[in-house]
């Protein structure tokens, strides 16, 4: 059998961890391939509300295996309060949730080393989450790092305190002192708890469970604008949230890739520093921010909030070869009369394109908007396409026809109840 991945296609909070949950009854594996505590993946079913960070969104289904893939960096101290709050809802995660012993972890150095980096960068900062994503990726690519599996290891305190040595130096340099506080005990507790677990050869796992026909779902975190490679470079995380990705992050060769789900919002939202072409700084965008409830999952943080952007979307389709695509929130554009699709930029030079510059630093980009009729309709109420009205199919076609994939999923709300499949598509 093939994996299918789940990406999303602008700058995260997309609704992927909705839609997982929604798919995933017809697969027997989540899979979570890069990023860790940064993500907040929001759930909402049966009158509750569940905000996941490093667990698969699989994790609500216990006939599903859930892995926490190679490419993730793991905080166990995160880690174990999410635990707390599954098992605090009656939900016992350590049978049916698998960890790969290569994943990385995140020492509370780690998050000490985000925070003094972004302080130097002053206003040129990334915006980070400040969980310590950038530095515990440093590490792994700088061959440093430390991984799940060490925990195992007799000299795995030894091997802590040689890292914490070289962190300790880096925060020096910056003119800061590493001070952990009772950080490092809550850490070691967390550790000792995760070797509790099953700790796996997660590629193993997976790539036998595709040799027996069983199907798995892999789930991204952060969104293809937040790429290291492709995205608003620097203003971007420090994995590869495309589907080359879930490659690497878990141990798949690309021949078994299946469906790629292309999950993007009706409108667009950005959290942290970093371009954003077809931002909303006046009321209009204090609207959708208010009726989207766009606060972020992780740091509460407001979310910047804009109209669609095709030129983004297009490119986030071409990266990760989209095969279908879901379309959320719609029904937060309910009051608008007329809604804006940005279709073009137009650069300084006067050339209008549909392509994103290399630099958005360097060029001053101009969106272009098409204006279509809103729909004025409570989508939340709708339980059929049929049902649907005709302006907002007319939103989806034209949509559709300008990114030439189908939108196969309509998100109207954020239950799992308030979900639309759509077979006919226009393309
Ligand atoms: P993720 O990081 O991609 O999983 O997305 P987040 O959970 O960070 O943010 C999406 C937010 O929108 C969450 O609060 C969801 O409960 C909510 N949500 C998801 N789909 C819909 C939808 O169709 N309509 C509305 N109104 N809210 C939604
Ligand atoms: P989910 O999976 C939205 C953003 C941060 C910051 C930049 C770098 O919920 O969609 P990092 O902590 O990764 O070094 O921060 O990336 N960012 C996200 N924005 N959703 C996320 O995850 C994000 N994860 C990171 O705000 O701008
Ligand atoms: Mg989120």
């Amino acid at each position: 059998m093939a994996v299918d991945i789940l990406i999303g296609l602008q700058w995260g909070d997309e609704g992927k961890g909705k839609i997982v949950d929604v798919l995933a009854p017809t697969y027997d594996i989540v899979a979570r391939f890069q990023g860790g505590p940064n993500a907040g993946h929001t759930l909402e079913f049966e009158g509750t509300k569940h905000v996941l960070h490093q667990i698969p969104s699989g994790i609500f289904h216990p006939h599903i295996q859930n892995i926490i893939g190679n490419g993730v960096v793991l905080d166990p101290i995160v880690f174990r309060t999410e635990m707390q709050k599954l098992q605090d809802r009656g939900v016992d995660a350590s049978q049916n949730l698998f960890i790969s012993k290569k994943a990385s972890l995140i020492l509370p150095s780690h998050k000490v080393l985000d925070r003094v980096s972004e302080e130097a960068l002053g206003t040129g900062k990334i915006g980070s989450t400040l969980k310590g994503i950038g530095p515990t990726y440093q590490d792994k690519i700088g061959r440093v790092g430390l991984r799940i599996g060490d925990i195992l290891a007799d000299d795995f305190q030894d091997r802590y305190t040689r890292l914490v040595d070289r962190h300790r130096k880096t925060v020096e340099f910056y003119g800061q002192t590493l001070d952990l506080g009772d950080q490092e005990q809550i850490f070691f507790e967390a550790v000792e708890y995760l070797r509790t677990l099953k700790l796996v050869d997660s590629e193993y796992m997976i790539n036998d469970a595709l040799n027996s026909g069983k199907r798995v779902l892999a789930e991204g975190a952060q969104g293809s604008l937040l790429d290291v490679d492709f995205g608003t470079y620097p203003f971007v995380t420090s994995s590869t949230t495309l589907v080359a990705g879930a490659c690497t992050g878990l141990g798949v060769a690309p021949r078994h890739i299946g469906e790629v789900y292309g999950i993007f919002k009706a409108y667009c939202t950005r959290v942290g520093s970093g371009p954003f072409p077809t931002e909303l700084l006046d009321e209009v965008g204090d609207q959708i921010r208010k009726a989207g409830n766009e606060f972020g999952s992780t740091t509460g943080r407001p979310r910047r909030c804009g109209w669609v952007d095709l030129p983004s979307l297009k490119y986030s389709i071409m990266l990760n070869g989209v095969t279908q695509l879901n379309m959320m929130k719609a029904d937060v554009l309910t009051e608008f009369d007329t809604i804006k699709v940005c279709t073009h930029y137009k650069l300084a030079s006067g050339e209008v394109t549909d392509q994103l510059p290399h630099s958005f630093d360097t060029e001053t980009v101009e969106p272009i908007y098409e204006e279509l009729l809103g729909w004025k309709v409570d989508l939340n109420q709708i339980d059929t396409v049929e049902a649907l009205p005709e302006a907002f199919n007319n939103y989806m076609t034209f949509l559709e026809q300008h990114l030439e994939v189908p939108i196969t999923i309509a998100s109207v709300g954020p239950d799992r109840k308030s979900t639309l499949r759509r077979e006919k598509a226009s393309v």
